[in-house]
């Protein structure tokens, strides 16, 4: 169907023109949509073994990536329809030439309340001065080892150091830190109390992170697998005074304090799925597709309809639609995909 040069599906015409959004939108379980997390590439400078198989995975041809014009106009129009937080991920975004100016450009779009960052921090340590200059306020730096032997284990590449020097970088400039560890059976358990400890003299909240069994190779079997609770029990045989804070809205992490403690502990259940019911985010993958859950199937392709020439306003129409169909939660959504069950690397996906 088409009208003023628009593509729309049919009943469409009508409402283009008399649509006014509700801002935020709000999805069909009720749940208000505020936060993008844009992957800006799914090219790394590092192979972490819960992300992606040491060869790499087979990166998405350039012709197919958003440009950086494409992601800031449709980051704008996600801002006019009530997005207030924007998460840049990957990949990793420093090893993408331009990444600075982009910052630069969506830092100003009016209405973008808090631009926040995931980072390997291989790269970013000589970046953190302008990114505090640009008014970034908070960094998640992945970090799951604190032992070089061990990072270069589950990194594939001997980079702690750099890595390191970003998070004092991060620290010195108070950019707020969160650091985020995957926890693995055989691979960093031991780190698990040294990185509660960093919390005691830093102000950091470390992350622990439930391991999802995909890694571009398909899901695999755990040994063992380290659930949220099983997290927190053994934070709690070394912290017996550890006590629950409150979340803050939509979070995705318990969070915990240890008595005396600068920094707080966190605990992301991101395999066991309980963060659902509040969840406000969408992800834009770096070719363009739009995901309404993380475990779902893309449920439309944004670059394809930039370069089909839809303008703004049909383009946010069929977000707004697509939005009105979005799963459950992360159960419902992998049930539902064509393709069996998530096997993509975050890296694909938006980390
Ligand atoms: N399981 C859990 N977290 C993952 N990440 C990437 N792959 C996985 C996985 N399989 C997260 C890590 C990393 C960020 C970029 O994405 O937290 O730090
Ligand atoms: Fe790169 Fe992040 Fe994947 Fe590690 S987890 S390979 S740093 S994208």
């Amino acid at each position: 169907m088409q009208c003023c040069n628009l593509h729309l599906p049919n009943g469409a015409e009508f409402f283009h023109k008399t649509l006014i959004y509700l801002k935020p939108i709000i999805d069909n379980h009720g749940r208000p949509i505020t936060y993008l997390r844009l992957a800006v590439t799914d090219r790394c400078n590092l192979r972490c073994f819960y992300c992606m198989p040491e060869e790499g995975i087979n990166y998405v041809p350039k012709p197919h990536l958003l440009t950086w014009e494409e992601m800031e106009r449709t980051v704008k129009l996600m801002v006019q329809m009530g997005i207030d937080k924007v998460r840049i991920t990957g990949g990793e975004p420093f090893v993408r030439r331009g990444m600075m100016e982009f910052l630069e450009k969506i830092s100003k779009i009016e209405g973008l309340r808090q631009i926040n960052l995931t980072t390997n921090g291989v790269l970013t340590a000589p970046l953190v001065p302008d990114l505090k200059r640009l008014g970034i306020k908070s960094v998640n730096l992945s970090l799951d080892s604190l032992d070089r032997q061990r990072f270069f284990e589950i990194t594939r590449r001997d980079e702690f150091e750099r890595v390191w020097q970003t998070f004092e970088a991060l620290q010195a400039h108070q950019i707020q830190t969160k650091l985020n560890a995957v926890v693995m059976s055989g691979k960093n358990i031991e780190d698990l109390i040294p990185m509660a400890e960093l919390t005691r003299t830093h102000d950091v909240s470390v992350r622990f992170i439930e391991e999802m069994p995909f890694n571009g190779e398909g899901q695999h079997q755990y040994e063992e697998f380290w659930s949220h609770r099983r997290i927190l029990e053994e934070l709690k045989k070394h912290y017996p005074g550890i006590y629950k804070l409150p979340d803050p809205p939509a979070s995705t992490s318990y969070n915990y304090q240890i008595p005396d403690h600068k920094g707080s502990v966190g605990i992301i259940a991101a395999f066991s799925r309980t963060f659902c019911g509040t969840c406000n985010r969408v992800r834009l993958t770096p070719q363009g597709d739009f995901r309404t859950c993380l475990y779902g199937e893309a449920a439309l392709n944004i670059r394809d309809l930039l370069r089909q020439g839809l303008s703004d306003e049909a383009i946010q129409w069929r977000i707004q639609e697509t939005l009105q169909h979005r799963a459950k939660d992360g159960f419902e959504a992998e049930a539902k995909r064509s393709t069996g069950a998530v096997s993509e690397s975050m890296s694909t996906i938006g980390g």
